[in-house]
């Protein structure tokens, strides 16, 4: 088999209509990479000569996303006339003339086709010599889908949309997945004899097949037996199953890897996720964008982590975080919310109802209850009281608080930033620290404690407090 060159066109100009989004379609996530990303990769596994982005609606930021992890791609911007046979149509022109090899055709909203299934697509077509080779499947359900027309001879005759399609038409079952190889010089001689009669008034790619059949050239389908790799994305109940399917995939992959998870239909795992052996996920766990979690860390239940590392054997329950670090053996939560920046030592602790931002607490350094630490240096082994707030913003600027080694800071304390508190110092309940509190001293902001004798009696007569308070008087008596 000659070596022939390459092309691929990635149809994505679409306005994903089903969709009914403000965001276009194939920008919609599936396990927190776009369709289109999930399309590029198998489609840039092929090692083209020339891959080329066919973009429209949005094009601006569906353009900022086909280059951020394909550079080298060529942008073509298509024109007010509608269908995907125009969008094939403008990428062909915008090859090199001298181009005469293959041009693979994907569409944009198709996720789930792999590197080997176009490799297997794009051999098949070169083996036969065909003009076009498409990738079809045989469905339960059509409904939606282009079909392929197959002559009495069992041969490719033509594609015909749903929307066109008549009742005898609409039994056929196999369906045209929209991945296609043609040959270049089938798409220059066809493309441009392509016209809009039909239900869509669009050009259709699809007619291309009818046009090379008639001219008695070779067109082939291949039918794939994992047929749900065709399934395309056009709305959000299809968005979600897929979603549903590709998780079910992940969590399997980390079952097998070791990782423990209780419930699979409640841990979704994106796909840059990386997990150790003996991680535990409990129910209720969402891992996002490129968290990692260290062996036997035990995560969950109810719990998100975006772009958070985990360390070894750490425990984090109901837990929110993005962009933070949690040391080896350190505990979380329940209920804390760990914002960008926070960093937490080995064994270490944010606890309950416990809120952090660009924080950096020390090795064994705990904030078990109740409080709010931003912009702040912890070294290691302190205590922070239950309820404390870092008052970090003076309405213009954050300002940062610095508490050093082997602190112990009283309950209910408010930390007044700019302020630093020093190694080994401690500060009473409630304190207000507006000043820097040197190493070992104990700082007191509180004015002493005043008890105004029989004040309840003289003011709230009658009450059941002021009875409380007389019964207590006799018994003292
Ligand atoms: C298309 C096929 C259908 C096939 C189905 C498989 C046609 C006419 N029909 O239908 O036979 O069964 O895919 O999923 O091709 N796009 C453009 N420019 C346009 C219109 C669409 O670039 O003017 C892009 C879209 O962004 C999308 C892809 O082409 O990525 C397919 O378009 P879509 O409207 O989803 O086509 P279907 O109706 O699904
Ligand atoms: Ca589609």
């Amino acid at each position: 088999m000659s070596k022939r060159s390459l092309a691929v066109v990635v149809l994505a100009a679409g306005q994903g209509t089903r969709m009914k989004s403000s965001t276009p379609k194939v920008l919609h996530r599936l396990a927190g990479m776009p369709l289109i990303q999930h399309v590029l990769e198998s489609a840039g596994a092929l090692n083209p000569e020339h891959l080329v982005a066919v973009v429209r609606h949005e094009r601006d930021v569906v353009v900022a996303s086909v280059l951020d992890t394909s550079p080298a791609a060529l942008i073509v911007d298509q024109d007010d006339v509608p269908g995907t046979g125009r969008a094939v149509e403008q990428a062909v022109e915008a090859l090199p003339a001298e181009f005469d090899g293959d041009v693979v055709v994907v569409s944009a909203d198709v996720p789930f086709l792999d590197h080997a299934t176009l490799e297997a697509l794009l051999d098949q077509h070169r083996e036969a010599s065909a003009s076009a080779t498409l990738l079809s499947a045989v469905l339960p359900d059509a409904t939606g889908y282009g079909r392929v027309v197959r002559r009495a001879s069992g041969d490719v005759d033509r594609i015909v949309e749903h929307k066109d399609a008549t009742a005898d038409e609409r039994d056929v079952r196999e369906i045209n997945s929209g991945t296609y190889v043609f040959t270049v010089s089938a798409l220059r001689t066809h493309l441009p004899r392509i016209g809009s009669a039909n239900a869509q008034n669009e050009k259709y790619v699809t007619d291309m097949v009818g046009l090379l059949t008639a001219a008695g050239e070779i067109v082939a389908a291949r039918a794939v037996d994992e047929t749900w790799r065709l399934e395309g994305i056009n709305d959000r109940v299809q968005l979600a199953a897929a979603a549903r399917r590709l998780n079910d995939r992940i969590v399997e992959h980390w079952q097998r890897e070791g990782v423990s998870i209780v419930d699979p239909q409640t841990t979704w795992i994106d796909r840059d996720v990386s997990l150790s052996p003996d991680v535990e996920l409990l129910p209720g766990t969402q891992l996002r964008g490129a968290t990692y979690i260290a062996a036997g860390a035990v995560v969950g239940p109810d719990t998100t982590l975006v772009d958070t590392e985990v360390g070894e054997g750490a425990i984090v329950k109901r837990t929110d975080a993005t962009l933070a670090v949690i040391g080896a053996r350190a505990s979380v939560g329940p209920f804390a919310y760990l914002r960008p920046g926070s960093v937490l030592g080995a064994g270490g602790k944010i606890g309950t109802f416990v809120e952090t931002k660009n924080v950096e607490i020390g090795e064994g350094s705990k904030v078990p209850h109740l409080s709010y630490i931003g912009d702040t240096e912890v070294g290691r082994d302190s205590n922070i009281g239950a309820g404390t707030i870092t008052a970090n913003y003076d309405g213009v600027n954050k300002h940062r608080t610095q508490v050093g080694s082997h602190v112990r800071t009283g309950s209910h304390n408010v930390f007044v930033a700019p302020v630093r508190i020093g190694d080994g110092a401690y500060s009473g309940a409630g304190t207000v620290v507006r000043k820097d509190v040197p190493a070992g001293a104990l700082a007191l902001s509180i004015a002493p404690q005043r008890n105004a004798s029989g004040w309840v009696e003289a003011n709230r007569p009658g009450s059941a407090a002021a009875e409380a308070a007389a019964r207590a008087e006799r018994t003292t008596d």
